[in-house]
């Protein structure tokens, strides 16, 4: 059997009889854009429609009802691929039978098969590209060209980042304002709070010694009621009055070794006076436990700023990088662009070219492209498209509207005009 795997295959021959509009036709195409030329309802869609009928089968029968012409039993589509031969027939109330055969007549046992894995996936709607989403333009174009890196992982790193510097920058904030709350800071202030147990110490010592001198003068009064109530007593107790004379002399001693009273009415007002600072000392060192967490916040957000900044420009390098099909073209966030500018703004021709650069980009072994809409392109565009063609070893097929006859095959009641 002949060798399906290296050679490009392009379509040589293809014989349609009674497909569609088609009466009977047969092409053998030459170069790298084949014109299917003609005025309106001749039959030019019908040629283009046999040859995805013939090569791509599902999709194309569900598409297409009533394949056969109006009042025939039978249609038939035969393309030469050079090295094989794909012949589909349908007769009535049959979706098609398909047979691909090596050019010495053996058969190939899954043909459908075989011609998938043989054709590009965009090769008959290349324009499907223009017409997708924004994001599904992205898809298609990730998995046409070798990315170095996962642009949905990149993304969800660099949100990750995003998320982390927003969350810090709140605690920067709140920071922000509990340090405003505070007082300035006092220079003249102690770092420690005062202790008020020396204080209190000291004035329990004074209390005390307050309070023997007053059991000292309450004795001494004491005492002299003594002398009064001896001297009463003296004309009984001659001898009671000497020894409460001399008690007396004994108390009045004591009372003169005594110290001097202490005023205790400062202390209160120093302890009042004590506890205000030690409540500012307090305030002072909140403030700079806060001031330190806002600079280490500040420094936390900054460090997220750098991390993003890097994934952006690993991600534009990497991209830079990345050999598209088309220069100019990249992809964002948003969607693809050419040239920096989305490719919805992009003019209709710039958007061809892409299309179709991006359908010839996956370099399938069925060299094959068509394009429906042949009509809506210009010069310019018509002749991107054979530049890209030519580029790609490529064959275009074009379907346009034209009365001429002088361009490309003219396609007349179902048959090709001579
Ligand atoms: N199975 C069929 N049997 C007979 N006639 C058919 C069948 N299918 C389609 N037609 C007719 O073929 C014509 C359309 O053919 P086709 O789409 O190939 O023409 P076209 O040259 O591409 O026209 P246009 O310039 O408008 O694109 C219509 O008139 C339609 O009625
Ligand atoms: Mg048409």
């Amino acid at each position: 059997m002949t060798d399906t795997t290296t050679k490009a295959l392009r379509v040589t021959n293809l014989k349609a009889e009674n497909y569609k509009r088609l009466v009977a036709v047969d092409i053998s195409p030459s170069g790298n854009v084949v014109t299917i030329a003609g005025r309106n309802a001749q039959g030019k869609s019908s040629v283009l429609d046999a040859l995805w009928a013939a090569l791509a089968g599902g999709e194309a029968s569900r598409a297409t009802q009533q394949p056969i012409r109006e009042g025939q039993d039978s249609a038939v589509v035969r393309l030469d691929l050079g090295d094989i031969i794909v012949t589909r027939r349908w007769t009535k109330d049959d979706a098609g039978t398909l047979t691909v055969e090596s050019a010495d007549g053996a058969k190939y046992s899954s043909p459908q098969k075989l011609l998938d894995e043989m054709l590009g996936r965009r090769a008959f709607d290349p324009l499907a590209f223009v017409r997708q989403s924004p994001k599904d333009q992205v898809a298609t174009l990730v998995s046409t060209v070798d990315l170095p890196f996962d642009p949905e992982e990149l993304e969800r790193k660099r949100k990750g980042v995003y998320d982390q510097r927003t969350e810090v920058g709140r605690d920067v904030a709140k920071l922000e304002a509990q340090l405003a709350s505070y007082p300035d800071h006092d220079p003249n202030l102690p770092d420690e709070e005062e202790s008020a147990s020396a204080l209190l110490a000291e004035a329990d010592a004074a209390r005390e010694q307050n309070a023997s001198i007053d059991r000292a003068v309450s004795e001494a009064n004491r005492q002299a009621s003594a002398v009064e109530w001896a001297e009463d007593a003296l004309r009984e107790a001659q001898a009671s009055l000497d020894a409460a004379r001399s008690q007396y002399a004994d108390a009045q001693k004591a009372l003169k070794a005594m110290p001097t009273r202490v005023d205790v009415s400062g202390f209160t007002e120093r302890l009042d006076g004590l506890e205000a600072s030690n409540r500012r000392i307090r305030a002072q060192k909140d403030r700079t436990m806060v001031a330190g967490f806002l600079s280490a916040a500040k420094q936390k957000r900054a460090e997220h700023t750098i991390q993003l900044e890097r994934i952006e420009k690993q991600k534009a390098e990497a991209l830079a990088a990345v050999e598209f099909p088309v220069p100019g073209l990249s992809f964002d966030d948003a969607g693809v662009t050419l040239n920096g500018i989305p490719l919805s703004q992009s003019s209709s021709a710039e958007q061809l070219r892409v299309s179709v650069a991006l359908a010839m980009a996956a370099n399938p072994k069925l060299r094959v492209l068509r394009i429906m809409d042949g009509s809506l392109l210009d010069s310019e565009s018509m002749q991107i498209i054979a530049e890209l063609a030519a580029e790609h070893d490529y064959q275009v097929w074009v379907e346009v509207v034209d009365e001429s006859g002088k361009v490309g095959v003219t396609i007349e009641d179902g048959q090709v005009a001579r």
